[in-house]
C-alpha cells in the first residue's frame, strides 16, 4: 500500500504522514511540473522535509517533461525511488541515470499507453506503474480498460521471473483495490480514498484487505 500526499492536507503534510506511517508500505509522492501534467503539486524541497519526519520508502511519482534535470535533487532530498513516463522519450537513458543515483527506476505509463510502450524497459527497471487515471489530480474514477494491459506487465513480469513490482494508480478504493490485484498488480497507491477518510490508518488497512481477501 502507497498512500498518496496528493489527496492529504498541504498545510499539515507531516502529519498526513504520520497518520499512515505505521500501516503503508512506501509513501507515494505525486510531483507534476504544469507542463506534462496541468497541475503543480510537490519538489524536492518538500521531499527534503517530510524526510525529516518520516522513514517510509518515498516512490517519487514524476509527472514531468524533463524529470532528468531534478533527478539528482529528488535524491539528495531522500526519495528512494523514482518513477518517469514513458511518454516523454529518453526513457532508456532516464532509466541509466536512476541506477547511476542509486534510486530505484521506475517507468510509468498513461491509460492510453499501449504495453508495447513499456514492454522494452521491463528487464532495466524495478517499477512499473500503471495509471488507471489520466494523471494530473487525485479523485478520478478508476479506467478499468487499464486492467487488460496490467495482466500484460504481470504476464510479461512472470514469464520472465522479473523482480519489477507492478503498480497501478488512480481511482483505488475497497472495490477497484481488488480488480487491479486480481489483475496482477502488487503495489497499490491511492489517494481520495486514504486521505479523504476520517481514519487514514484504517482506510489503508481495508483496501490492503480488498486487495488480498
Ligand atoms: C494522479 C496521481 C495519483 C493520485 C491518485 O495524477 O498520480 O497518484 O494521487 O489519487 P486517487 O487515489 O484519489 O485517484
Ligand atoms: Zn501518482
Amino acid at each position: 500500500m502507497a498512500p498518496s500526499i496528493l489527496s492529504a492536507d498541504f498545510g499539515g503534510l507531516a502529519e498526513a504522514v504520520g497518520a499512515v506511517a505505521n500501516v503503508a508500505d512506501w509513501l507515494h509522492v505525486d510531483v507534476m511540473d504544469g507542463h506534462f501534467v496541468p497541475n503543480l503539486t510537490i519538489g524536492p524541497p518538500v521531499v527534503e522535509s517530510l524526510r525529516r519526519h518520516s522513514g517510509l520508502y518515498f516512490d517519487c511519482h514524476l509527472m514531468m517533461t524533463n524529470p532528468g534535470r531534478y533527478l539528482e535533487a529528488f535524491r539528495d532530498a531522500g526519495a528512494d525511488g523514482c518513477t518517469v513516463h514513458v511518454e516523454i522519450g529518453g526513457t532508456s537513458a532516464l532509466i541509466g541515470r536512476m541506477r547511476e543515483l542509486g534510486l530505484r527506476a521506475g517507468v510509468a505509463a498513461n491509460p492510453d499507453t499501449p504495453f508495447a510502450d513499456l514492454e522494452p524497459f521491463l528487464g532495466d527497471v524495478d517499477l512499473v506503474l500503471c495509471m488507471s487515471v489520466f494523471p494530473g489530480f487525485g479523485g478520478q474514477a478508476f479506467m478499468p480498460e487499464v486492467l487488460d494491459k496490467i495482466r500484460q506487465v504481470r504476464e510479461a513480469i512472470d514469464r520472465r521471473d522479473l523482480a519489477v513490482d507492478l503498480e497501478v494508480d488512480g481511482g483505488i478504493d475497497e472495490e477497484t483495490a481488488a480488480l487491479a490485484a486480481g489483475a496482477g498488480a502488487n503495489v497499490l497507491v491511492a489517494g481520495s480514498a486514504i486521505f479523504g477518510a476520517e481514519r487514514p490508518w484504517e482506510a489503508v488497512e481495508a483496501v490492503r484487505a480488498a486487495a488480498c481477501p
